[in-house]
């Protein structure tokens, strides 16, 4: 299985949030990913949000993101836990997914809870999104600082750890939990974890095996290796 984080999405030009040209260099997050930020100025935390999903809508799934959806067409690959909210693995193909924090494209009543899906790349054009239903306002559908991840997300990441042999870390700091708790208690557990990232991360440490270097260069080597150089055979 693999485990992704904003690194996985970087070469598609989508920023991450630590590290060179971070978000939250720029940003505070108390400001713009709170429900309290949410309550206090939700055309800020929209506009944010807005100029973000500009930018996804603009990119394209990296090699990372399609090898990694070729792998599971091919039956080598689980599935994907993400932390990332921009949809580009479901883009590239991936089917089974779970998005810890939640997705951009669909947004949620913050008064009946009702939630709707976007399509990828459909920006809402109103200021200030509102429920069809209740008229309640919309918030996207992102966990945010001092919100718990969903339940069923949770578990579901969970068991696709625990049948997991081999975890692949992705383009994740490990530096925000409880997601990166998932990684840590599998290498535990004794499993093998593989960290694909150019830098150390809080998750280094765990990992067997560290291939430094940018994902989707990584994973068009791996690809070829595993399957041009003829080490699986077809399925
Ligand atoms: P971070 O921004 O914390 O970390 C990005 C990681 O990607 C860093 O370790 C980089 O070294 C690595 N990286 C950068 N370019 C890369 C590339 N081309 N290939 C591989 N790795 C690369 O992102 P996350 O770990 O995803 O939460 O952050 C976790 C959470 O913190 C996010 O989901 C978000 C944020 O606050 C919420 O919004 C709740």
């Amino acid at each position: 299985m693999a485990f992704t984080g904003a690194g996985a999405s970087a070469e598609a030009g989508i920023p991450t949030f630590r590290g060179k040209g971070g978000l939250w260099d720029k940003y505070k997050p108390e400001e713009l990913a709170t429900p309290h930020a949410f309550s206090k100025d939700p055309k800020k935390v929209w506009e944010w949000y807005k100029w973000r999903m500009s930018i996804i809508s603009r990119a394209k799934p990296t090699r990372a993101h399609e090898v990694l959806a070729k792998w599971e067409e091919r039956g080598i690959l689980m599935g994907v836990v993400t932390q990332n909210v921009d949809g580009l693995h479901q883009v590239a193909g991936s089917k089974n997914v779970v998005e810890l924090h939640g997705s951009v494209w669909r947004v949620r009543c913050s008064s009946c809870g009702i939630k709707y899906d976007l399509e990828f790349g459909r920006i809402p054009e109103e200021e200030l999104p509102t429920c069809r239903r209740c008229h309640g306002l919309l918030r996207p559908d992102v966990v945010w600082f001092g919100e718990p991840i969903p339940h069923d997300q949770f578990n579901r990441a969970q068991k696709m750890f625990s049948e997991a042999e081999v975890i692949l870390v992705i383009g994740t700091s490990g530096a925000v939990m409880p997601a990166a708790m998932l990684p840590i208690n599998a290498a535990m557990e004794g499993k093998v974890l593989i960290e694909i990232n150019p830098e150390e991360t809080n998750l280094s440490s765990f990992s067997t095996i560290k291939i430094r270097e940018p994902a989707g260069k990584a994973f068009d080597k791996l690809d070829k290796i595993l399957w041009e150089e003829g080490s699986l055979e077809d399925r």
